[in-house]
């Protein structure tokens, strides 16, 4: 792990910093100081344009339903976008990117789509988002599976606890790379090799790890990996969902509607005959944001500018230096460790002195630090099961990326003594 007073990114954060007018407008006279990335990381004058001159350069119909020329360049937005997903993740081949609305559509799909049979139970943690608890929650409701839950200590998954959960009937084990409250990484390649050791397949959500870290899905080896487009700073609306060739195909259907068949014919029997398209048009039924394809194009052309490497020391710093100076507030208390934490790209604390208010903190922080306000999230970050599992009603989060500096860092944790101080004295 770097120490956090010797990084020096070898990129230049001011430069990044420029690409983004939300840091340069101001809010009432305030400058905006974002700690908020794990909620959607900031868009790029280039995403916004790529978006804007869709609609002001083509924004006409695509999807193979018409031939035209305008029809085919729409098409090639959509083409050049799934390869760019492709070649982000490092995947085989663009066949296997289906577009979604964001991870949570994703995780739905898989949830519904997974050919469950005598195989039928599928293991999670309790840190999961319910973007991923849920979709599994309400198909074991349906009675079409058997949830697991594996229990995390001190916002850590223990791979020989979760190992205990997959058996021979495990179908899936669905496990969130890095957790939007309690940071760090999990130690996803021992889970991997085990669940595929029982015959089990694996789902990441990778929403919380792809920006800052990113992805190589042959590496990781999981049959389905899932992130949103917002959360590398790249359009709302926009999912992917990664998945081995095969194991796309052998999935179900998830929605359906114009676009994914191959003929429907009268077949003489009554019933219509259906054959469909192979993944991925099989699960993108109806006209799809087009919009968002090239911006996603520009926000994964402007992330790879950032060199991974870099930019994961300088995030590391960053949080090492925020989990660091918290932990020495008495009023509140972090979760997790320091150089674990660093590992990750988020930091959460709660407090333990009765007169902190959360609700308080969040007003003191838009209101009284002249002409900055600082943006960061309180409350159970859709992780109800974790703060559930730490008796904990909720958590402040300060989260980074390539465009924050120490001096926010210093900024916030400055507001959070001072606010402390004046509470809580
Ligand atoms: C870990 C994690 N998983 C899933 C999601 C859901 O992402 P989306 O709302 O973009 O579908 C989030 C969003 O905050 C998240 O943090």
């Amino acid at each position: 792990m770097t120490s956090a007073s010797t990084v020096k990114p070898s990129f230049s954060v001011d430069a990044i910093r420029r690409e983004f007018p939300v840091l340069q407008r101001d809010f009432g006279g305030k400058k905006l100081v974002y700690l908020d990335s794990a909620c959607t990381a900031l868009k790029s004058a280039g995403v916004g344009e790529a978006a804007a001159s869709f609609y002001r350069e083509l924004g006409g119909c695509g999807g193979k339903r018409s031939t035209h020329l305008l029809a085919q360049a729409v098409e090639a937005e959509l083409i050049k976008a799934r390869q760019a997903a492709a070649d982000f993740l490092n995947a085989e081949s663009a066949n296997e990117i289906v577009f979604t609305s964001g991870t949570t559509e994703a995780v739905n799909l898989v949830a519904r789509a997974f050919p469950f049979d005598e195989r039928r139970e599928v293991v999670l943690t309790d840190l999961e988002h319910n973007a991923v608890f849920l979709p599994f929650y309400e198909a074991a409701q349906r009675k079409e599976i058997e949830l697991k839950i594996c229990r995390s200590k001190n916002g850590r998954v223990d791979p020989d606890e979760l190992a205990k959960l997959v058996g021979d009937k495990t179908a899936l084990v669905a496990i969130t790379h890095a957790s939007n409250v309690a940071g760090g990484v999990q130690p996803l390649a021992e889970i991997v090799r085990h669940a595929h050791g029982r015959g089990a397949r694996v789902l990441v959500d990778d929403a919380q790890f792809v920006a800052s870290h990113r992805e190589d899905v042959q590496t990781l080896n999981a049959d389905f990996v899932a992130f949103s487009a917002h959360k590398i700073g790249g359009p709302f609306g926009l999912g992917v969902l990664y998945g081995k060739e095969v194991e796309l195909n052998r999935l179900r259907h998830y929605k359906v509607g114009g676009g994914v068949v191959k003929s429907v014919k009268w077949s003489g029997k009554g019933m219509p005959e259906v054959v469909y398209l192979d993944a991925p048009m099989r699960f993108e039924a109806g006209v799809s944001n087009f919009s968002a394809y090239p911006a996603l194009t520009e926000a994964v052309r402007f992330l790879k500018t950032i060199p991974a490497a870099p930019l994961r020391a300088h995030i590391s710093s960053l949080v090492k230096r925020a989990a660091e100076a918290i932990d020495e507030i008495p009023e509140v208390k972090v979760l997790g460790k320091a150089d674990d934490l660093a590992d990750g790209s988020l930091v959460s604390f709660y407090p333990v002195h009765k007169e902190f208010s959360v609700t308080d903190f969040n007003l003191y922080l838009n209101h009284e630090l002249g002409d900055r306000f600082v943006a960061v999230r309180a409350g159970e970050h859709c992780a109800h099961l974790l703060h559930q599992s730490l008796k904990l009603d909720g958590t402040v989060r300060a989260s980074f990326f390539a465009y924050n500096t120490a001096d926010e860092v210093d900024l916030f944790v400055g507001a959070l003594k001072s606010y402390a101080k004046e509470a809580c004295s």
